[in-house]
């Protein structure tokens, strides 16, 4: 077993978010070589918040990733389960109701979402299916779920030198930015891990979401699926 999958435990995940979350979106933007932006533009696209609307950003760590969605005037619930992401999205965005919730647990009613989204957070999760579960319970009949994910770059040889230099070069350049390269260690395999796209869809449909279709950003490093709930 490598270490992704050991590491998995919430309670562990949780804690090593606590202790990059000071240091994570600068960490981000070294680390993505600035298209971590690019990605948050495409998936405000996706998303299409309007003033009226209410949006769950799951997983959103220190809610740079709800920020997109706050500006458009519509109403944006920013959860996760790592206090500390969550401590140091208050210190710089104090006007967002940030909440305190585990994915596979959310701490919502039925249908009350006019779209979830959840933007590099749903491979971190323990259980991937009783998160998208989750997920379409908390959204209203007709809302949509837009999930942002690295995914496997769809070009062969593309991919075997991209896989290299996640394994080999993003511990070494984390470790520009951060102490303890270990989180970027755990990132580059649990990337490895995740389901392709053709197999996150065929999960989102297992979990009940209807027209379930992907798009590619860079080249498939990462992928934005989308679903509904008839
Ligand atoms: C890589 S960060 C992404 C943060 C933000 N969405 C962004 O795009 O910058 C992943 C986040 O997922 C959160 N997370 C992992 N498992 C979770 C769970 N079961 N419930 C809630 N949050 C979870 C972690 O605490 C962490 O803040």
């Amino acid at each position: 077993m490598t270490r992704a999958s050991l590491d998995k435990q919430p309670h562990e995940v949780a804690s090593m978010f606590d202790g990059i979350a000071a240091k994570y979106d600068l960490t981000n933007d070294v680390i993505s070589l600035g298209q971590a932006r690019l990605w948050r533009k495409e998936v405000a696209k996706a998303v299409g918040a309007r003033p009226g609307h209410v949006v769950l950003d799951l997983a959103a760590g220190t809610a740079t990733s709800s920020l997109p969605f706050a500006a458009t005037g519509a109403y944006v619930v920013p959860c996760d389960f790592s206090l500390g992401m969550l401590m140091e999205g208050k210190k710089k965005h104090s006007w967002l109701p940030l909440t305190a919730g585990d994915a596979t647990k959310l701490p919502f009613g039925d249908d009350v979402f006019d779209t979830v989204t959840i933007s590099f957070g749903l491979r971190n999760v323990q259980d991937t299916d009783a998160a998208l579960r989750e997920l379409y319970r908390v959204t209203k009949p007709g809302g949509q779920v837009v999930i942002c994910e690295f995914s496997q770059p769809t070009w062969g040889p593309f991919r075997t030198v991209y896989m290299e230099y996640l394994m080999r070069a993003l511990p070494p350049v984390a470790r520009t930015v951060v102490s303890d390269p270990e989180p970027y260690v755990y990132l580059a395999e649990s990337i490895r891990e995740w389901p392709d796209q053709p197999a996150l869809a065929a999960l989102l449909q297992k979990a009940g979401w209807s027209g379930v279709a992907w798009r590619n950003l860079s080249g498939g490093i990462v992928a934005l699926h989308r679903g509904f709930k008839d």
